[in-house]
């Protein structure tokens, strides 16, 4: 696939990673099309059915799929990373674990966005509704969401914010869902653009 990166764009560089429906990309993708010097350069995804390739090519950002070979067994998708040489790696709904030659190659340049309150109900198999069903089971009276650097380990990394929200009684799968969505839609651009510019007061 080719990297698109244009001679004379001294925009800052923004990869997505997503396997899934995409909304927080697309979020991502029209916040950063308002931000002059910031943008997101490209989408990959490990599923080849998620509707986030969709959204991507509509918005016009360059999108591909990738296997497990490629991401695990071979130096394919770390080689791509760094002809495009990113600013910032996004993990936005991404469900594979980040190999550590990749993380390597971009210290503190690889985040995560996860769905509750870390450390709780994060780890392997904690991922959406996965994660709001156990908060629902447990009778929690808040959740949130939680912007990380990415380790080896899923949901480990350095916390860069939290951001709560109340919960109460009847709420729902569908209503926890729904106010984590908000409450990322609305912080996980600004967190990013801060980490990309540190004059940006979003
Ligand atoms: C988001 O809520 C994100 O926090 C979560 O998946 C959802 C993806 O929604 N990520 C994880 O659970 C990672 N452990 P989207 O595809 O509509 O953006």
């Amino acid at each position: 696939m080719a990297t698109g990166k244009a001679k004379h764009d001294h925009k800052k560089q923004i990869v997505i990673f997503a396997s899934g429906n995409g909304t927080n990309a697309e979020n991502l993708i029209n916040y950063f099309n308002q931000v002059e010097n910031i943008k997101v350069s490209h989408v990959f995804s490990n599923n080849p059915k998620a509707k986030v390739l969709q959204k991507a090519h509509f918005k016009n950002v360059p999108a591909g799929v990738f296997d497990k070979e490629a991401f695990y067994q071979s130096s394919e998708m770390l080689d791509l990373l760094q002809e495009i040489n990113p600013d910032l790696i996004v993990l936005a709904g991404f469900l594979w674990l980040v190999p550590e030659d990749i993380i390597k190659a971009f210290p503190n340049k690889i985040i995560n966005i996860h769905p509750a309150l870390l450390p709780k109900y994060g780890g392997k198999g904690m991922y959406g509704d996965h994660v709001h069903l156990a908060v629902l089971k447990n009778k929690e009276q808040k959740s949130g969401i939680t912007v990380h650097y990415v380790n080896g380990q899923y949901d480990e990394g350095q916390i860069i914010k939290q951001i709560e929200v109340d919960l109460d009684e009847v709420d729902t799968l569908r209503t926890l869902r729904d106010k984590v969505h908000i409450l990322e839609y609305e912080n996980y651009p600004k967190i990013i653009h801060a980490l990309l510019d540190e004059n940006a007061n979003p």
